[in-house]
């Protein structure tokens, strides 16, 4: 089979996480069609020592623990095929990405400049912290999902994961829907119905079940960047 467009390699401490989401609907499609290669590293499989300690206690003393950097690099350099003296060039010729609310905020352009590279590494880290090493000397952005605190990277890098990989030519089989998802610039979707035609009194619009495909095109954008003028005013800048 051909090389894959995309290329993520995914560092965590729970790999477990990820079994599921990646293994349903498109996720599981784009790998099948060996358009995406993902895979999910387990931080602790790279820790040293008879207990592979991935975290330890913070210098300087307060709560919490952060996990530490050697495992993190160890499993980055190893897997991308580099050692530790090439982390320069490493960094250079890969995204290695950091999960992190302080990060760059995840949307759709960020998504499109992501979805153009070959290959992403995405790093997993637990909200109490991860040492500062691993986001100054390894990590070459860092990625927030959002204004909020979640318990660690791992849903965020799916959520990453997915924005992505939907945008990989040929992952959705049908090219018109990340057309339509981006029509006008806007990310919003028409509303939409399916049957029955009247449901519980409340009908669908009669210009959707006119059969006339120009008027619907026309009642779509109109209806979609009213909902965005309406919904999300912010999208329109
Ligand atoms: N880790 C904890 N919160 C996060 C967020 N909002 N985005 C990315 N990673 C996180």
């Amino acid at each position: 089979m051909d090389e894959p467009r995309l290329r993520i390699d995914i560092f965590s401490i729970f790999p477990q996480m990820f079994d599921s989401p990646l293994r349903e609907s498109i996720l599981k499609r784009a790998q099948e069609k060996g358009l995406v290669h993902i895979q999910v590293h387990d931080i602790r499989a790279y820790a040293e020592g008879k207990h592979r300690q991935v975290d330890d206690a913070p210098f300087g003393g307060g709560p919490g623990m952060v996990m530490k950097p050697e495992p993190i690099f160890a499993a980055v350099t190893q897997t991308l095929g580099y050692s530790l003296e090439e982390l320069e060039r490493l960094r250079r010729e890969a995204r290695i990405i950091l999960l992190d609310p302080a990060g760059r905020k995840l949307d759709q352009e960020l998504a499109r400049e992501l979805g153009a590279e070959r290959r992403l590494a995405l790093i997993c880290g637990r909200y109490e912290g991860v040492d500062e090493r691993v986001r100054e000397r390894l990590a070459t952005d860092a990625v927030s999902i959002g204004d909020y605190v979640i318990s660690g990277g791992e849903l965020a890098a799916l959520v990453l994961t997915d924005a992505v990989v939907r945008l990989v030519p040929g992952v959705l089989s049908n090219i018109e829907s990340v057309e339509d998802e981006s029509f006008g610039a806007y990310l919003l979707k028409y509303p939409r119905y399916t049957r029955p035609r009247d449901f519980r009194g409340w009908k669908v619009p009669e210009v959707l079940v006119s059969g006339n495909h120009q008027e619907v095109e026309l009642w779509r954008r109109n209806a979609a960047s009213e909902r965005v003028a309406k919904l999300r005013p912010d999208l329109t800048r």
